[in-house]
Formats: structure tokens, sequence, C-alpha cells
């Protein structure tokens, strides 16, 4: 514990369960010292323990839908009023795809369930921003952090449209990362994280393979979900005052690998393993062949 948070206070949405990066983010928050309030979904609350871990971290719960104006308004009022003053950072831990969970493929999708995985996983984000801003709700020098994947700049197999979320919401961190900083030096950011076993992370397809050909690639190993925590805060802290509109890896230089030696060796052993399986069921055809003559 560094006190790095000490006489600030944050909003924090996406806290669902204890997996939840969001959850780890509040945990490490409240031990920097940070006053906090938690939102998430009535619905997520009622199946996780957003609650709960509000009324542990001495803070409270208010429900909000990220993706309705109404709600966020409500949201907002009363985080000032909760806090008797402006809100230092915010944490965007949202993502949800429609098109994934009904396991539509990219190249079937379905676009009313796109809508929803742009309004949910990246629209709501300019949306906290836009209803944060109007109500002057968020203190100069302010930092907002929202979470990233590699894949809205790479194609990984599997990650379907939530790709063009992730693609769409470090462009709005860019874009309103210009305003908010130049009106009151408010820094805004995206942190592209590691594949995390979370609830989430566990939809996207083949999440296993993925994390160990992610920990095979990386020279530092993968992220865990308290490591994500210990950066954000850093991000949250006044040590980090001009870092902002930049989407910043944190994947263990997973980024920057091309072929690692961990994951040349599985390749290579694949890949004798699948030619020997090749030849045997050659050398099989051509038995059976012979025998039926
Ligand atoms: N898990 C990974 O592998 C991974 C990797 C990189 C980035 N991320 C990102 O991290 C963020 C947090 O995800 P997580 O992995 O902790 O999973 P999680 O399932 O614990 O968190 C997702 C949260 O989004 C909330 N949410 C969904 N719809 C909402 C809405 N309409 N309004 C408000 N909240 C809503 C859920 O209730 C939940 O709390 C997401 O943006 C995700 O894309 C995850």
């Amino acid at each position: 514990m560094y006190n790095l948070l000490k006489g600030k206070r944050g909003l924090i949405f996406g806290a669902l369960n204890e997996q939840s990066i969001a959850w780890k983010v509040a945990e490490r928050a409240a031990e920097e010292g940070a006053e906090l309030v938690l939102t998430n979904t009535a619905m997520a609350a009622r199946m996780g323990g957003t609650a709960e871990l509000a009324e542990k971290l001495g803070s409270i719960f208010i429900p909000a839908d990220a993706t309705s104006i109404e709600d966020l308004e409500n949201l907002i009022d009363k985080t000032v009023e909760q806090f008797g003053g402006k809100i230092d950072f915010i944490l965007h831990s949202i993502g949800m795809s429609p098109n994934v969970r009904k396991g539509r493929k990219y190249d079937d999708l379905d676009y009313g369930f796109l809508q929803k995985t742009l309004d949910i996983s990246a629209i709501s984000f300019h949306k906290v921003m836009q209803v944060a801003r109007k109500k002057d709700a968020i203190a100069d020098g302010g930092s907002i952090v929202a979470l990233s994947y590699i894949a809205a700049q790479r194609t990984l197999y599997g990650y379907n449209d939530m790709a063009d979320a992730k693609a769409l919401l470090e462009s709005i961190a860019r874009s309103f990362g210009y305003i908010l900083g130049r009106e009151k030096g408010i820094r805004v950011n995206t942190v592209s994280q590691s594949p995390t076993p979370t609830t989430a992370g566990s939809g996207v397809m083949g999440l296993d393979s993925l994390m160990d050909f992610a920990e095979r690639m990386s020279p530092c190993g993968n992220a865990s979900a308290l490591d994500c925590a210990d950066y954000v805060i850093t991000l949250f802290s006044d040590l980090t005052r001009k870092v902002t509109m930049q989407n910043l890896f944190h994947d263990g230089g997973f980024s920057s690998m091309g072929m690692s030696r961990r994951a040349m060796k599985l390749y290579s052993q694949g890949l004798s393993d699948m030619l020997a399986a090749e030849e045997a069921n050659l050398e099989f055809k051509d038995v059976s062949k012979s025998l039926k003559k």
C-alpha cells in the first residue's frame, strides 16, 4: 500500500464477482485510500455481489444501465451527492456481446445484436463522459480509464464483434481525451489487458487455449486481474498526470511479440506429432487398400 489515492473519490463500473477486473480495482483503490461508489446493472447486482463488495469497502452501490442516459444522470447526481464534491476517477469495465453469447459467427452477425454490442461495450463509455461533463462532475486533473483488448488492432480468431467494439472504445478515449484534457487536464486512457478468466472473458471462444498461447508468447507472462488493478491505480494517481489519449498495453509483452521460444517449442512438437499421425494414417490407408485387393 502506497496511499496513492488518499483523498480521491472514484466511480467504478463493472464489478460483478471476485473474478471481475473492476472488483480487483475497487479493492486496490480502497486499499490505496480512495472513497468509492460502485455501480452495475440491477440484474448484474442480483446475480453477482456488487452491493456486498460496496458494503465491505464502506462505499455505496448505485444501480445503472450504462447505456441509459437517464440512469447515468441519476448515477452521476447521486455519486456527487455521496462524495459531497466532484469525482476524481472513473473506471469503465463493461463488455458484452449478444452475438458472442448466442454463438453468431462474424460472417453471420445479427445486426440488432451488433448495435447492442457497440452500445454496451463502447458507446456507453462516451455516454458516461458526456453525462459527467455536462454536469461538470469530474474534478480538474481527474482520470478516466476503460478496459480494452488487443483484438482492436490485431485479428484474433473468435473475438467476433467485440473487436469492433474495442476499436470504437479506443477511438472514443482519444476523441474525448482531447476535449477533457484541453478543458480541465482530465486524462482518458484505455488499458489493453491480457486474456483473463472472468465471466466476460469466458464468453470468448477458446479462452483456455488463448490464455495458454498468450502466456507462452509473453516474456513476462499473462497479466492477472490483480496485476491490472495495480496498473490502473497508477493511472488514477497523480503520478501519471501527463498520460492521456493512449491505449496502454498491459499484457506481459504480448503485443510486441511475433514468435517466442516457448510457443515455437509447442508448435514444433505439435507439427511433428501431426505429420507422424498423417504418415501413420497414410500407411494405414495403404495397408487397408492392399487388404481389399
Ligand atoms: N477477461 C478478459 O479476458 C479481458 C481482456 C481484456 C479486456 N477485458 C475487458 O475488461 C472489462 C471487464 O470485463 P471482465 O473481464 O472483468 O468481466 P466481467 O464479466 O466480470 O465484467 C463485465 C461487466 O460488464 C457489466 N455490464 C454488462 N452490461 C452492462 C450495462 N449495460 N451497464 C453496466 N454494466 C454492464 C457486467 O454486469 C459486468 O459487471 C470489459 O470491458 C472486457 O471486455 C477483459
